[in-house]
């Protein structure tokens, strides 16, 4: 049993690849002062650790890394490329994967330190199976070849060698696999909000939750 705080604001994002719901749970989590979790971070890593311990990656292996897992283990710039996006998009089907980063995530959403009003994740079963109490959940895409766009820009800037075609390419891939994989799949649940970024600027994409987060709280008296 994990320990959980009360009275804490939850949010839970969840969207496809290079939709921008990094960027909005940021701010959104800067604006709200909200412990923020960037979910696919953590199967990144565990591509990343795959790749870099083939011969000792196993799961006792990875419950000890996840076990002692720390932020800055997610800040690692090796985790951004598309290379560890794909990779990641596999380990993540493996029932036992997700199994051990459960308990991880499960406790940051609900036991945020106190200095934090409570929490916002994002990933692909953020609504449903990890904070399906979540006082606010969205649902965030945009069209593909705007993700890819975003994608390819983002890539480029940490001079990532890669064509906008093979963007294009392996979002459509990891797209395939979130949506149809038998184990927590990306889906939209009823009770999310649907947030389409493909013609919002960032700030524009920002103030729309904003928005519906305030007449939320405003609703609960918490403002
Ligand atoms: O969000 P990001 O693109 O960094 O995620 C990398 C991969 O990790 C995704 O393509 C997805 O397969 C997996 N993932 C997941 N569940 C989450 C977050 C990410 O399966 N909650």
């Amino acid at each position: 049993m994990i320990k959980k705080r009360n009275n804490i604001l939850k949010i839970a994002i969840d969207s496809p690849a290079a939709a921008g719901a990094g960027t909005l749970g940021r701010a959104i989590s800067n604006h709200y002062n909200l412990s923020y979790l960037d979910t696919g971070k953590i199967y990144r890593y565990v591509a990343y650790l795959k790749i870099k311990y083939p011969k000792k990656f196993n799961k006792k292996f990875l419950t000890l890394k996840i076990k002692n897992i720390k932020i800055k283990n997610l800040q690692n710039k090796k985790l951004l490329s598309d290379k560890i996006g794909s990779a990641a998009s596999i380990v993540s089907k493996k029932k036992y994967i997700r199994k051990l980063v459960h308990s991880f995530q499960l406790n940051f959403a609900y036991n945020p330190p106190l200095k934090f009003k409570g929490s916002c994740l994002d990933g692909r079963d953020i609504t449903y199976n990890i904070v399906p109490d979540a006082d606010l959940k969205f649902y965030i895409t945009a069209n593909l070849k705007t993700r890819a766009l975003r994608r390819f820009n983002e890539l480029k800037n940490t001079n990532q060698r890669i064509t906008y075609y093979e963007v294009l390419k392996s979002i459509k891939k990891r797209d395939k696999s979130d949506f149809t994989r038998k184990i927590s799949p990306l889906k939209k649940t009823k009770d999310s909000l649907l947030i389409n970024t493909t013609n919002l600027t960032k700030r524009a994409c920002f103030l729309k939750i904003k928005k519906i987060i305030d007449k939320k709280l405003k609703i609960n008296g918490n403002i």
